[in-house]
């Protein structure tokens, strides 16, 4: 059985991963209508990874006894100003993340909750993962700039998100 405080923090963590499925997608809307599909694309792809990672949650919480309860999700903003400053907040975002589901971690080990803490193991790897691919794409936009030539080819490169591995 989880305990209150795991259960009210993962029902918290459950609504960010959601919030941050929302944030994705109001990313790709402004994408589209900067005609930078690829850039889209690869932040709908996040989109979908993000309700995974809510729906993670979700069934741990069921499995573990405990209730999902569900809370508002926040309204993300919809001007990201340039591609280099969308991946600087999709950056900020996911290490705001990493912070929050370490808070977790050290509540389980507190608590010497060994499931959760094998369960959040998945998370901290990911967590890696998306902080490197949206700093790698960050350098990019900073050394070859968000103009022309150099945009066109990472949009292109970004639209093949999902093919590769
Ligand atoms: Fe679910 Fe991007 O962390």
């Amino acid at each position: 059985m989880l305990s209150k405080a795991l259960q009210k923090a993962l029902n918290e963590q459950i609504n960010k991963e959601f919030y941050s499925s929302y944030l994705y997608l109001s990313m790709a809307a402004w994408a589209e209508s900067r005609n930078l599909p690829g850039f889209a694309h690869w932040l709908k792809f996040q989109q979908q990874e993000e309700n995974g990672h809510a729906m993670k949650l979700y069934n741990y919480v069921n499995e573990r006894g405990g209730s999902v309860e569900l809370g508002a999700i926040e309204q993300p903003p919809s001007d990201f100003k340039s591609p280099t400053t969308l991946f600087e907040e999709v950056l900020n975002h996911e290490r705001f993340i990493t912070a929050s589901i370490n808070k977790i971690y050290e509540k389980a080990v507190k608590e010497n909750d060994y499931a959760t803490q094998v369960k959040l193991h998945w998370f901290i790897d990911e967590q890696v993962e998306e902080e490197a691919s949206a700093s790698e794409i960050l350098n990019t936009l900073k050394m070859a700039g968000e103009k022309g030539p150099a945009l066109l080819m990472l949009d292109r490169q970004l639209a093949r998100r999902g093919q590769q591995r």
